[in-house]
């Protein structure tokens, strides 16, 4: 008798029980979203590349947002005329005939050039890594006149 109450009892818990996490479970969502996969839910975290498994070529460059060209005034002012200016370390100052004459004659693209890789004491790109061949070439052209 005792043993019949108690199975019944038990019953009954897992009823309650039962019930409850179905009433719950659809009241509030707990766990996991169902909308993934196993295989999603259950992914490592990142993952390992090894030399030859992407085509790197495949990947482009950041397309650089097209931003209108900086005048060679402009860049002048903020890069090159901290050593142009006065001459630092023997740049060839801004708009000196005798020091500019002699470099105007290789030619402006020869002078674009060795701006771009640099020279002596002169920097690559005369430290302005944002600018462009062309940006260049506008600021040699405000230097030399
Ligand atoms: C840190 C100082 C410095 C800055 C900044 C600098 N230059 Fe120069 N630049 C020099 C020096 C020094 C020379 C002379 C190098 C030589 O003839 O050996 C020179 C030379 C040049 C020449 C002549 C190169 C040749 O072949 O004779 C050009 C063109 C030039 N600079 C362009 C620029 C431009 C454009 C900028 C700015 C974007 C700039 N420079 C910023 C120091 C600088």
């Amino acid at each position: 008798m005792y043993f019949k109450n108690s199975v019944a009892a038990i019953i009954v818990i897992f009823a309650i029980i039962f019930g409850a996490k179905t009433f719950f479970s659809g009241l509030i969502h707990v766990g996991y979203d169902d909308n993934l996969t196993l295989a999603e839910r259950i992914q490592p975290f990142g993952q390992v590349y090894l030399e030859g498994d992407i085509d790197v070529n495949a990947i482009k460059a950041p397309v650089k947002t097209a931003t209108k060209a900086r005048s060679g005034e402009q860049i002048y002012t903020t890069t090159c005329a901290s050593c142009h200016s006065v001459g630092v370390l023997g740049a060839p100052k801004f708009g000196n005939k005798a020091d500019w004459a002699p470099r105007v004659k290789r030619g402006i693209a020869d002078l674009v050039k060795v701006a771009i890789t640099g020279t002596g004491a002169m920097p690559p790109r005369g430290t302005c890594m944002d600018c462009s061949d062309d940006e260049l070439k506008a600021a040699i052209d405000h230097m030399t006149k």
